[in-house]
């Protein structure tokens, strides 16, 4: 018993440190404000864009392709994925290790793809769905990028942070916190 409550505590302490480090981060280092650090989504919102996204695949009798530009450890994806083997879905993550563990999570999954890459130079045009996670000073780009590459009709669901740019079908407010919440879809 003891050595779970001191286990309970290091990995506390660990969520802590990295929770500290991340913010102190964003700001005290300038460059890394323009770049989307890795927290993983949770909560209410990430339910609500499951279930969205779940209703939509179960609904089509086309082969539809998921895109999550931005996927950490692909935890959405992967469990998409599994929940619905007609369909496909592709993950890009820069960061080696989120990238390495999201493969190693995935690895009995045979309808997903994970590139380790800058999203900015991967083609949008292929994707049904898009699902993202990023930060605000990113939107305005990502916003182009989708209008730029993408096929028409394809559907943005973008956790916390809206795009300006892009013709917005729904706000779905679930934010509790100060910093997360809220789903925002769009359709091009
Ligand atoms: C806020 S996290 C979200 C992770 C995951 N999508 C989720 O919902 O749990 C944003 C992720 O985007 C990745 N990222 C940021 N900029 C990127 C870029 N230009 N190309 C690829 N990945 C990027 C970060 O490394 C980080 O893992």
């Amino acid at each position: 018993m003891i050595w779970l409550a001191i286990l309970l505590e290091v990995v506390l302490l660990a969520l802590a440190l990295w929770l500290c480090l991340v913010i102190g981060k964003l700001f005290f280092v300038k460059g890394y404000r323009n770049y989307p650090p890795f927290v993983p989504s949770f909560g209410q919102t990430k339910k609500i864009e499951f279930a969205r996204i779940a209703k939509l695949l179960k609904e089509s009798s086309t082969s539809m392709t998921i895109l999550d530009p931005g996927c950490g450890t692909a935890d959405l994806l992967i469990k998409l994925a599994k929940a619905f083997p007609q369909h496909s879905f592709v993950g890009i993550e820069w960061n080696k290790g989120l990238y390495k563990t999201a493969k190693i999570k995935s690895r009995k999954l045979n309808n997903i793809t994970l590139l380790c890459q800058d999203m900015f130079d991967y083609s949008f045009a292929d994707a049904d769905i898009i699902v993202c996670f990023l930060m605000a000073p990113l939107m305005e780009r990502f916003g182009e990028k989708v209008k730029s590459e993408c096929k028409k009709g394809v559907l943005v669901y973008s956790n916390t942070f809206s795009i300006a740019n892009l013709p917005l079908i729904e706000e779905i407010k679930t934010r509790k916190f100060l910093m997360f919440g809220n789903l925002y879809i769009y359709k091009l």
